[in-house]
């Protein structure tokens, strides 16, 4: 049977933080290993441009996420990890989109309401048009799967509903969008748990993949929590935070431990965020050595990405000329 096709992307930040490595960068590669996809991965280089961002730095930290991705684990073998600016029919399939959505639908995108907020002097249609381009990266590869956190959801559904006026206007074609989520589809905040952790929360809040060991012990030790095991069967958000992270990393009895603690109520904090302290750096230890390796060998990182380009080119082109076709372009 042939192989379904799941895309993902991810910003180029410059730096990667647990929450994206455990809503989706680790499942990208869990996807990858068990051979029933044809992944297609991107680094969405156009995307980030859409808030303030250094000019100067970009190509650099693009290529440093690159690095990033192999170091976790993508395999150029197995998946084609590519630069989105370097597919140009990712904006012009955006373009085709753009003509069948209305504008209402992008200005309820609480996404782009809540960056609009923080950037206010920086409102610009490509920030509105953000969820479009995002529609595109899915659509172009006829993909029907995509592995994402929680935050994504609302521009999956968008994508349902494009595809489906898409479907109705030019003919059937696209196949409905099913979004792949994990344990660890919300990672929070280590420092306001309400909060989703991102890079915008602080340094404090974030766990970054490029963290030194001791840097992570810090963060982890000085999270916060509340008072002690509670009465009630529910955890605050700041403790629950804490095992989905061991139960996502640890070796399940060690998780199980902490967990009949906690509900005997003879659970000490402080060790439990010493253990996880120690899972998470054991198990990014790995990681930071195979970026050490590649840090030094960017000649064959640049080669992945290029051959990674010229597999999606190919794809994107093939797919385009049946929806240059559907459209009524020449
Ligand atoms: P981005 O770059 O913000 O984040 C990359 C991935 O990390 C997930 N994520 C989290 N998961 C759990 N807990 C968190 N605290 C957390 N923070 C981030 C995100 O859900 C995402 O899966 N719009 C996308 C990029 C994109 C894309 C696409 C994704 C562009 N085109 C096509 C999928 C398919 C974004 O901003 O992700």
């Amino acid at each position: 049977m042939d192989k379904k096709t799941l895309f993902s992307g991810i910003q180029p930040t410059g730096e990667f933080h647990l929450g994206n490595y455990l809503g989706a960068l680790k499942n990208w590669v869990d996807l990858q290993n068990s051979g029933e996809y044809n992944c297609i991965y991107s680094i969405v280089d156009l995307h980030a441009m859409t808030i303030d961002y250094d000019v100067k730095s970009y190509q650099e930290k693009v290529i440093s996420n690159a690095i990033d991705l192999l170091s976790i684990g993508v395999d150029p073998q197995k998946s084609i990890l590519f630069l989105q600016s370097q597919v140009p029919e990712h904006s012009v399939l955006c373009w085709i989109l753009n003509t069948i959505v209305p504008v209402s639908e992008l200005e309820r995108m609480t996404q782009y309401k809540d960056k609009a907020r923080k950037n206010d002097k920086n409102i610009n249609m490509g920030l509105l048009d953000y969820p479009v381009l995002m529609v595109a990266d899915i659509l172009l590869y006829k993909s029907e799967f995509v592995p994402v956190g929680e935050d994504q959801t609302q521009h999956l559904e968008l994508t349902n509903i494009i595809l489906r006026k898409f479907n109705n206007k030019f003919g059937e074609y696209f196949q409905k969008v099913n979004p792949i989520y994990t344990k660890g589809t919300r990672i929070r905040s280590l420092q306001d748990p309400n909060r989703k952790m991102s890079k915008s929360m602080g340094e404090k809040s974030c766990l970054l993949l490029n963290d030194s060991p001791d840097a992570i012990t810090k963060k982890i030790m000085s999270s916060v929590t509340d008072t002690g095991p509670q009465k009630s069967i529910h955890m605050s958000p700041g403790v629950d935070n804490l095992f989905t992270i061991l139960e996502l990393l640890a070796d399940p009895e060690i998780a199980k431990k902490f967990n009949v603690d906690y509900h005997n109520r003879v659970l000490k904090y402080s060790e439990l965020k010493t253990a996880l302290a120690d899972v998470v750096n054991k198990h990014l230890e790995p990681i930071r050595e195979k970026r050490r390796e590649l840090e030094n060998d960017k000649g064959s990182v640049l080669k992945i990405l290029e051959e990674g380009r010229e597999k999606a080119k190919s794809i994107a082109e093939q797919n385009m000329k049946e929806i240059k076709n559907l459209v009524g372009l020449i």
